[in-house]
């Protein structure tokens, strides 16, 4: 079996370890703090002891996977690694110097990834000698529990290293799709109005936060509404992802952040794990109640997900990536009900451009502008399958 090299033992880094020791695989854990490992290396530990204690595996599977899992400070011990993965700070910077520092230890035909949830992985070839071997692998947290793995090839990747990345992590019982590299890649640009239509709703007034997140859950199907989303991803977390995207895309307003959600990270209303976002979760606190207009209900569910139907679409006119691959990003990185394209099949066409022609004649907002592929398959009497 291939040995995967690991650099970063963050939330990110020691998950992928994870993973790839469940695989069967030798797996080196790299990074530069030794509290960093240590801390690594009790997670990983509880997780196994969590899963044993579930049933979900023997302990002496347990035992095995950890004892395959090897913990270094240098990256000298990445000699051998086929695979190396990327998890450490997100900047540029720091990231081209360490595969600048692994490509003087590794051979040739050792493939960089960078599991990168914002930055150009084209950029991050280019100071390298063999630029031709990096690859994006984004895994989403928690790395052993989500299924999806988007695969970024960069400008200068050669076609066999996409296939071999791809093939790898696709035997460690993950889904692949293939993105481009641009801002966000799939997911996290697709998913970008759930939030962002979400507040903009919240912000004109047209419904309180418990009734928004009703009407997604309730009447349209998704296992979380937007603000209780957001505040279990985390208010920071979700903000500085909105805010990298509209940078990214040169202040496209369709990403425009949200003041209220920047006042809320601002006091450190972070969501869950702080006690208090949009809801109050300290042990007292009274929560908000969704007034269960069906009206309202239906005309919020409807703005939402035209607006993310939209981009699915504009994803796909872009060629970001694949119309089955835009589809099982959304079903399986963010465990959507449908995928947007079937479902813009399923409302029909001509009904998702009425409802966003509706919106961008209230606001003359370039934010409410209808992808041109959904005019052009209008026009031409198509639909997405
Ligand atoms: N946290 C998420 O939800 C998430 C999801 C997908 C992708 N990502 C991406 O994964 C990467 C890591 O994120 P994270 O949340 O695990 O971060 P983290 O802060 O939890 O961990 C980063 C680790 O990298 C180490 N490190 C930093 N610079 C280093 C260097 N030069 N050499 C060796 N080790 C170094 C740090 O000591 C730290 O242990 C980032 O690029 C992030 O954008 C994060």
């Amino acid at each position: 079996m291939d040995t995967i090299g690991v650099l970063g033992a963050g939330a990110m880094g020691s998950g992928i370890a994870q993973v790839a020791a469940a695989a069967g695989h030798k797996v080196i854990l790299c990074d530069h703090l030794p509290t960093a490992l240590s801390k690594a290396s009790k997670g990983i530990q509880a997780s196994m002891k969590a899963l044993t204690e579930r049933g979900k595996i023997t302990d002496s599977e347990a035992y095995s996977l950890f004892s395959r899992i090897q913990f270094a400070d240098h990256m000298s011990a990445f000699r051998d690694c086929s695979m190396i993965i990327e998890a450490i700070v997100e900047d540029i910077d720091a990231k081209q110097i360490a595969f600048k520092s692994m490509e003087a230890v590794v051979p040739e035909s050792t493939i960089l990834a960078s599991n990168t949830s914002s930055l150009s992985i084209s950029a991050m070839g280019a100071p390298l000698r063999h630029p031709e071997r990096i690859l994006g692998v984004h895994f989403f947290n928690p790395a052993p529990l989500m299924k999806l793995v988007e695969i970024i090839p960069a400008l200068q990747t050669q076609s066999d290293i996409v296939e071999r990345g791809k093939k790898l992590i696709d035997s460690w019982g993950k889904v692949t799709v293939i993105a481009k590299d641009t801002p966000g890649f799939i997911v996290n640009r697709v998913a970008r109005p759930y939030y962002g239509e979400a507040l903009r709703m919240l912000d004109e007034g047209i419904a309180d936060i418990a009734t928004i997140d009703w009407a997604m859950r309730d009447l349209a199907g998704f296992r979380m509404g937007p603000f209780e989303l957001m505040d279990f991803i985390g208010n920071d977390i979700n903000y500085a992802v909105t805010e990298v995207v509209f940078q990214n895309f040169y202040y496209d307003p369709r990403y425009k952040p949200s003041f209220t959600q920047k006042r809320l990270v601002d006091s450190h209303f972070f969501g869950r794990k702080s006690g208090r976002g949009f809801y109050d979760y300290r042990p007292d606190a009274v929560q908000p109640q969704p007034m269960q207009d069906k009206v309202l209900g239906a005309e919020i569910a409807n703005r939402i997900l035209v607006m993310l139907i939209n981009e699915a679409a504009d994803a796909l006119h872009w060629r970001i990536a694949s119309r089955d691959d835009i589809d099982l990003a959304m079903t399986r990185g963010v465990n959507y009900p449908k995928g947007l394209l079937a479902w813009a099949d399923e409302i029909g066409i001509a009904t998702v451009i009425e409802r966003l022609d509706a919106l961008y004649v209230e606001y003359l907002e370039d934010r409410y502008r209808c992808s041109p592929l959904l005019r052009k398959m209008h026009r031409q009497g198509q639909t997405f399958y």
